[in-house]
């Protein structure tokens, strides 16, 4: 098992997150905090699809783990009032599993897929008429006696979540009509973001607890309900169950978080980089085999958040600690670095 498969401020999903998770996902756009273009557009286009009696046009939504993808499209089966079937592209094997899934549908059903980045190209072939004319193609027979035969489907939804909207193929890409980029949230946004889930879990905290929390959940609903259940345990034992921003302080030290939502393998990351690389440029491959670590896992869990901070760069020849990581962490700078943006151990 991979270190980061447990951590705490894994973007990804726990065990442990559902029954938390679930009690706490907001149900509707109104509740929905953060994220206000986004929403905004949904909401717009969703009035729309209803106002002309159609299906909602397929939505595409992408960005970092953890911002609330599946949250989203939950939501938007909600306010269509329509039922909403969950897969991910990497369960959607052979083009028959899709074409089953597509056959079974509901008119006006959503299907969601997430890592859509991950369907094989069979199974993407099939997708496209199915998006774009809700129909299936089939081939029947082989050569030159192979005839092609339509299916009608019913008309539906299609919402697709990536982490790596890069990774899509453009016909894929372009058969959605409606593309949503979820960005990391704001602080005060995750302030709000606890304090709700505070309110239906009965937990008691205090606005300063909340924006401790918040300022360290590394822009990302995920982790803040997460640690917010972690903190208000280390409330309940050390104190007398009230979230103050002292107790959070106190608990995210004891987990090992520090004051950028950093935690041990960011650290490690940036001190590879700083100690064993001199720096950089370094690899993804190389980086992560120096961490441990899967590459995906460091490109779509890790990097975004420390490039976000300004902690690393990207160049074409790999991956640069930035002055500021070499100053959270503590190390000296060497101003004759020969590259801009490259800094180096003193001597
Ligand atoms: N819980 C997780 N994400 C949320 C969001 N964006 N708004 C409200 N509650 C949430």
């Amino acid at each position: 098992m991979f270190l980061t498969e447990k951590r705490l401020i894994s973007p990804r999903p726990l065990e442990d997150d559902d029954n938390t998770d679930i009690s706490v996902r907001p149900l509707t756009l109104k509740d929905y905090i953060g994220q206000n273009k986004v929403k905004e557009n949904i909401s717009i286009f969703i009035s729309a699809a209803k106002e002309r009696k159609e299906v909602l046009d397929h939505v595409l939504l992408s960005g970092p783990p953890g911002l609330g993808k599946t949250t989203l499209a939950a939501i938007i089966a909600n306010e269509t009032g329509k039922p909403i079937r969950k897969t991910s592209g990497p369960a959607i094997e052979r083009p028959g599993d899709l074409a089953a899934i597509l056959t079974n549908l509901e008119p006006g059903e959503i299907l969601f897929i997430d890592e859509i980045h991950r369907l094989n190209r069979s199974v993407e072939e099939i997708m496209y008429p199915a998006m774009e004319d809700f129909a299936l193609d089939i081939v029947i027979g082989k050569g030159p006696a192979a005839r092609t035969l339509r299916l009608d489907l019913p008309p539906f939804t299609l919402i697709g979540a990536t982490t790596r909207p890069g990774l899509l193929t453009s016909p894929l890409r372009d058969r959605f009509g409606i593309q949503c980029r979820l960005d990391f949230y704001e602080v005060d946004d995750l302030v709000d973001i606890i304090k709700r889930a505070a309110r239906i879990l009965n937990i008691k905290i205090e606005n300063e607890g909340a924006y401790e929390i918040a300022r360290r959940s590394r822009g990302t609903p995920r982790i803040a309900n997460r640690l917010l259940r972690r903190v208000w345990d280390y409330a309940l034992v050390k104190g007398n169950g009230v979230i103050t921003d002292t107790m959070a302080s106190l608990a995210l030290e004891m987990l090992e978080i520090d004051e950028w939502g950093l935690d041990m393998l960011d650290r490690m990351i940036l001190e590879a980089i700083i100690v064993k690389f001199g720096g950089g440029p370094v690899g993804l491959e190389t980086l992560a085999a120096a961490v441990s670590e899967e590459t995906d896992t460091i490109s779509d869990v890790y990097e975004p958040y420390l490039l976000k901070l300004g902690l690393i760069q990207k160049t074409p020849r790999g991956r640069i600690a930035t002055e500021r990581a070499y100053k959270h962490l503590g190390y000296p700078l060497r101003k004759d670095a020969d590259e801009p943006g490259l800094f180096n151990l003193e001597e």
